[in-house]
């Protein structure tokens, strides 16, 4: 279906688990080569097995890394780079949740760990990767946002701020190196039952309550591969003419 995807290299954060790894799956299945980088270890082991029997060993690149951690980024994707002499598209994936919480009663742990993942984090890899993708001269980065990118009641506080700020880089590196042949895309899912849907240990009940009331207007839940068949679209030639459109997710749920 896209075969202009066979033998290019796809670096994909937080590509150990959910839809990262459905991600890595569908780009495996056009024949592309794949590295993951994510902070969970064991997670990558599993998931190298499973991509190396069924893609063969080559096509697999797997690499520890925290993508808040300016060292662990760089090496990455140096090393990343190297293996396959080349890099052409970049899914800044990798992101956590908050509790919910609304504005009154956000902590600022939880704060500062939500932004350092969702943006500091997808601006260090954007940054180090940018660096190569001007060497290149082309490149498609496609952003992990969320429906509370663009909406502002569905999510906890820090959560839909951080997202706001993924939608705001979209654009900024969409518009700022549109010349470069380097395109910037996002996706705004709404709920993809993963890992992270789970990871809200103890919900805050006003802000989950606020954030849930318009719950039954949304048709469905999606599936990681809903989402991993529009990152393969937007990084494959297909797209070539989107940049910086944020395409919600959600099976119409923000369109009412
Ligand atoms: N699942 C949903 O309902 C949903 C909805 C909208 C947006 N999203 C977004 O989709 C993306 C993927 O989420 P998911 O649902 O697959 O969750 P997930 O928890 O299954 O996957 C997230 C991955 O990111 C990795 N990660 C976390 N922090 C990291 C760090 N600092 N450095 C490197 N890797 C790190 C985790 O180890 C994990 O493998 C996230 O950005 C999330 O915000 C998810």
């Amino acid at each position: 279906m896209y075969p202009d995807l066979e033998g290019k290299v796809v670096f994909i954060t937080g590509g150990a688990n959910g839809i990262g790894k459905a991600i890595g799956e569908a780009y495996g299945q056009a024949k592309a080569n794949i590295v993951l980088a994510d902070i969970n270890e064991q997670a990558l082991q599993k998931t190298q097995e499973a991509f190396a029997q069924t893609y063969g060993p080559s096509m697999i690149q797997t690499l520890p890394m925290n993508s808040t951690v300016e060292n662990d980024v760089q090496h990455a994707i140096t090393n990343a780079y190297k293996h396959f002499g080349g890099i052409d598209i970049l899914i800044n994936n990798a992101g956590v949740m908050d509790n919910m919480e609304a504005a009154d009663r956000v902590p600022d742990d939880t704060w500062e760990h939500v932004f350092n993942v969702n943006v500091t984090g997808t601006m260090r890899v954007t940054r180090k990767m940018l660096e190569l993708f001007q060497q290149q001269q082309q490149g498609v980065i496609v952003n992990m946002a969320s429906i509370t990118g663009l909406t502002g009641g569905r999510g906890g506080l820090a959560y839909t701020a951080s997202k706001h700020a993924v939608v705001g880089m979209t654009k900024n590196i969409a518009a700022h190196y549109a010349d470069q042949h380097i395109r910037a895309n996002a996706i705004a899912p709404s709920q993809v039952p993963t890992a992270i849907t789970q990871s809200g240990k103890t919900p805050d009940t006003y802000g989950m309550k606020a954030a849930t009331k318009g719950l039954n207007l949304m048709p469905r839940a999606g599936t990681s591969e809903e989402i991993a068949h529009i990152a393969l679209f937007l990084g494959s030639e297909h797209a070539s003419f989107l940049n910086g459109a944020v395409i919600p997710a959600d099976g119409g749920w923000s369109a009412y």
